[in-house]
């Protein structure tokens, strides 16, 4: 009995939590009064024992009981203090923000600096007929030349014309789509073929490691006009370069082979930490972006465009791979993009 009062009375004198905390060790910690008392309970005679069990009990729950009170008045009175002094002109607390992902980031300052010079964004399938993806392209059937591209062909459907269905390993199956759409609008409005399209879309490709994923993005530039030339090529190609990359970026043209563009060309830009000196990173300098040349007559045909009267040109680079070549952005493992993992993500 004198343990409880001698509780109760110093619970109710508490006038901070840190006091409160310190009596409930002292009374009902693992050394603490009432513990021991009621270990001492077996020195009790047996025939009173559970009468005496049950009052340390007792005593126990109401000292509980009354800790508790008290730290629920202390609360009470902490935030009555807490209400009186809240200023509301204090700025708020900001909740998080988010932010969108890298890859939309990059997409859209991409599709930003081609609109500036007459590109419209389109959007074509990223399941595809294999005819758009390869056949259209000027693939003849059954051509080693699809392998490059390591596609994952699906099973889904196959058309007699069209052929299987793929996952698109490249932007370029909106070129000849694009080509029709044109044809077609030419028609109507009497118009010449005008075309001057950036097609972003997902690419899946058989791969994956740190410089590769499965699925990324690539930007396909395609322009069909009349006496359109390599020199518009080279000059689109240093626009995107000084607006994307800065100024002190500079390309270059190298011969290559794709079936879709003749000549056709790999394109490579100045390496960002060396400015084209040499260093670990790049090794001579130069970083590849991608592909280019000018629309293969073949494929301008499957369009259905007059090979006399026009010629275009072609461009498709990828997404994550230019965001990377971008100065001060350096991603050890491509794959982190697409792993969901705040603690990378946030730092962009
Ligand atoms: N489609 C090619 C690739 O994925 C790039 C390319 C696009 C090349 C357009 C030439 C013209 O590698």
């Amino acid at each position: 009995m004198q343990i409880k009062n001698d509780a109760l009375s110093l619970i109710l004198d508490a006038s901070d939590k840190k006091t409160l905390e310190e009596i409930k060790l002292q009374f009902l910690g693992r050394s603490g009064k009432l513990t021991l008392a009621l270990k001492d309970i077996t020195k009790v005679p047996l025939d009173r024992r559970a009468e005496v069990g049950k009052l340390a009990n007792e005593v126990k729950e109401s000292v509980e009981e009354a800790i508790d009170r008290q730290e629920g008045m202390l609360q009470h009175k902490t935030m009555q203090t807490k209400r009186q002094t809240l200023d509301v002109t204090n700025p708020g607390i900001t909740p998080p923000h988010g932010h969108l992902h890298l890859i939309t980031q990059a997409i859209q300052e991409i599709t930003s600096i081609f609109e500036k010079i007459g590109f419209t964004r389109v959007r074509y399938p990223e399941i595809d007929w294999d005819y758009y993806a390869f056949t259209a392209l000027n693939f003849p059937a059954n051509h080693p030349a699809r392998d490059d591209w390591e596609t994952f062909f699906t099973k889904e459907d196959t058309d007699s014309e069209k052929g299987q269905i793929v996952l698109t390993p490249h932007t370029s199956n909106g070129q000849v789509r694009e080509m029709e759409r044109a044809v077609a609008d030419s028609k109507k409005t009497g118009q010449p073929v005008s075309i001057r399209m950036l097609n972003i879309a997902k690419c899946y490709r058989r791969q994956s490691d740190v410089s590769h994923t499965q699925m990324f993005h690539q930007f396909e530039g395609l322009v069909v006009g009349e006496n359109i030339s390599i020199v518009h090529l080279k000059g689109v190609l240093d626009y995107f370069v000084k607006s994307y990359f800065g100024e002190n970026r500079t390309s270059r043209i190298r011969p290559y082979h794709f079936q879709f563009t003749e000549p056709s060309f790999e394109i490579d830009v100045t390496c960002g930490v060396c400015l084209g000196k040499g260093c670990k990173l790049c090794k001579a300098g130069w970083l590849e972006m991608g592909g280019a040349g000018m629309v293969h007559p073949n494929v301008l045909k499957y369009g259905g465009i007059d090979t006399k009267k026009y010629t275009g040109f072609a461009f498709g680079w990828g997404v994550e791979r230019v965001l990377m070549m971008k100065e001060g952005i350096e991603i050890d493992d491509l794959r982190l993009l697409y792993s969901n993992k705040l603690e990378f993500l946030e730092q962009f």
